[in-house]
C-alpha cells in the first residue's frame, strides 16, 4: 500500500546499501554470469497491429497461455491494498487498469494503531515494529488471508442452521491472486509481457502441458513488482552451488535501455533489453506479487501464525530466500518463488505535491514541492502517463 511504499523509499535506500555491502563482504569471488545453464529464451511476440488494450487477447502458443490477457490477468483475482481515504489513488488505479484491460478489487489498508498489541505475532512488538510497518504488514496479511479461505466457503453465507451453503460446483475458486499496492504503474503492453512471463514460469516450474494456471502450477509466489532483486546464485549461502536455470526474454522492447534501468542485477554484463524469469534471490519491496492458494497458506503461516521476524517486505523476501537457497533451512517451508527482473510493476510517483505521495513518510522540506510530471522507474510506456493516449487512441509516449 502507499504506506509501505513510502517507508520503503527510505527503507529502500538503506536496504539497497546494506544488501550491497553484504555482497561485497560475503561473496569472495563474483561469479561469471554467463552462460547460465540451461537457459531458454524467447523473444517478445512480434506485434501485428495493436498488441495491447482491453481488446488484445494474446498471440501465444500454446493458446492457453493467452488466458493471461483476461480481465484478471490469468489469476483468479487481483487485490489492491490501500487506505480507503486515498480516493485519489483508487481513481487512478481503477482508470489505468480499466484502460489497460483488467479489473481490480480493493482491500482496505489497516493503520498500525488499529492492530492491538495482542494481535502482533510472536517475535515482534510495537517497539520494534513501528505503526507504519505494522499497518502495512496487517494489510498484506488481510489480502493473503482472503485467498486462504477454502473455495467452497469463500464469501458464501451460512444457512439458518449455521452451516455453510456449499454449491455443488465450486463457483469461486481463488486458485491464485495477484496482490499489489495502490500506486502501481505498468507498461501499457502488460498483457503481452505476461505472455512471455508465463512461458518462463511454466518452464521453470516444470509444469505439464495443461496446467490449471496459465502461469504453470508448481510455484507458490511470483514476484512481479520489486525495487531490486538478485539471482539466487549471488546469495552467499549458495556459493559454490550449481547455477540456477533462468528464462531469458531477449530483445524485449519493454525493457528500458541500460542507462535507464534500475535494480541490483549487473545489467551491463548482459545484452541490453534482456528480461529474466528466475528463481527468487533476495528481492526488496513487495510492490506486486502473485500467490497460489498453497503459497498464501505458507505466507500466512510464516509471516503471522508462526512468527514475524521483520517488516513485511523483508519477511516476504526471507520466506522466498529460504526456498531459493540450496543450503537453506531443511525445516523450512521450501517456498517456490519466481521473480521477473527487471520487474513489470513499479511504483509511480505522481505529478503534484510531493508531500501527498506517502501515507507514512513525511517528506519534510520537500513536501511542498510540486512534481510537474509523474514518473515510474523501469517502465517504458507508463500506463499512468499514457491515460489520455489510451482514451483517445493516440500514439503512446515512452518514458525513456
Ligand atoms: C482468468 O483466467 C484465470 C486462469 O484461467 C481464471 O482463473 C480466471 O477466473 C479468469 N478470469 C476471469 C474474469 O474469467
Amino acid at each position: 500500500m502507499a504506506q509501505t511504499l513510502r517507508m520503503r523509499q527510505i527503507g529502500l535506500g538503506i536496504a539497497t546499501f546494506v544488501v550491497a555491502i553484504i555482497f561485497i563482504l560475503w561473496s569472495p569471488r563474483r561469479r561469471e554470469y554467463q552462460p547460465y545453464s540451461p537457459s531458454i529464451s524467447t523473444p517478445v511476440p512480434a506485434s501485428s497491429g495493436r498488441s495491447f488494450g482491453p481488446d488484445y487477447h494474446g498471440q501465444s502458443s500454446p493458446a492457453d497461455i493467452n488466458r493471461v490477457t483476461n480481465s484478471t490477468l490469468g489469476f483468479s483475482k487481483i487485490f489492491v491494498i490501500g487506505l480507503p481515504e486515498r480516493t485519489d489513488k483508487r481513481d487512478a488505479m481503477t482508470l489505468t487498469s480499466s484502460l489497460t484491460g483488467f479489473n481490480l478489487e480493493f482491500i482496505d489498508g489497516v493503520k498500525g494503531e488499529a492492530v492491538p498489541d495482542k494481535a502482533i505475532p510472536f517475535g515482534k512488538n510495537r517497539d520494534n515494529l513501528p505503526n507504519t510497518y505494522l499497518g502495512s504488514w496487517r494489510s498484506h496479511m488481510n489480502a493473503v488471508r482472503r485467498q486462504v479461505l477454502s473455495p467452497q466457503f469463500n464469501g458464501l453465507p451460512k444457512n439458518d442452521a449455521g452451516q455453510w451453503r456449499i454449491p455443488p460446483i465450486v463457483e469461486e475458486d481463488l486458485e491464485s491472486a495477484l496482490i499489489m499496492e495502490d500506486d502501481m504503474d505498468w507498461d501499457v503492453r502488460l498483457q503481452s509481457q505476461l505472455e512471455t512471463v508465463a512461458k518462463g514460469t511454466r518452464a521453470l516450474s516444470g509444469s505439464g502441458s495443461t496446467p490449471n494456471s496459465p502461469y504453470g502450477d508448481g510455484w507458490d509466489l511470483l514476484w512481479l513488482g520489486h525495487c531490486g532483486e538478485i539471482f539466487p546464485e549471488q546469495l552467499p549461502e549458495n556459493e559454490g552451488e550449481p547455477l540456477y536455470s533462468k528464462f531469458f526474454i531477449n530483445n524485449d522492447k519493454t525493457v528500458p535501455p541500460l542507462d535507464k534501468i534500475t535494480g541490483l542485477v549487473d545489467f551491463k554484463s548482459h545484452p541490453e533489453f534482456t528480461r529474466w524469469v528466475h528463481v527468487t534471490g533476495a528481492p526488496i519491496c513487495s510492490f506486486a506479487y502473485a500467490l497460489t492458494r498453497r503459497g498464501a497458506q505458507k505466507v500466512l503461516f510464516d509471516l503471522s501464525v508462526d512468527r514475524l521476524d521483520a517488516n513485511f517486505d523483508n519477511a516476504l523476501g526471507t520466506f522466498c530466500r529460504n526456498g531459493g537457497s540450496r543450503k537453506g533451512d531443511p525445516t523450512g517451508l521450501h517456498a517456490k518463488c519466481l521473480t521477473v527482473t527487471p520487474p513489470v510493476f513499479f511504483h509511480h510517483r505522481p505529478k503534484g505535491l510531493i508531500g501527498s505521495e506517502s501515507d507514512i513518510v513525511d517528506h519534510g522540506d520537500e513536501s511542498q514541492n510540486i512534481r510537474e510530471k509523474g514518473t515510474s522507474e523501469n517502465i517504458m510506456w507508463s500506463a499512468r502517463n499514457n491515460i489520455r493516449n489510451m482514451l483517445m487512441n493516440t500514439k503512446m509516449e515512452s518514458q525513456f
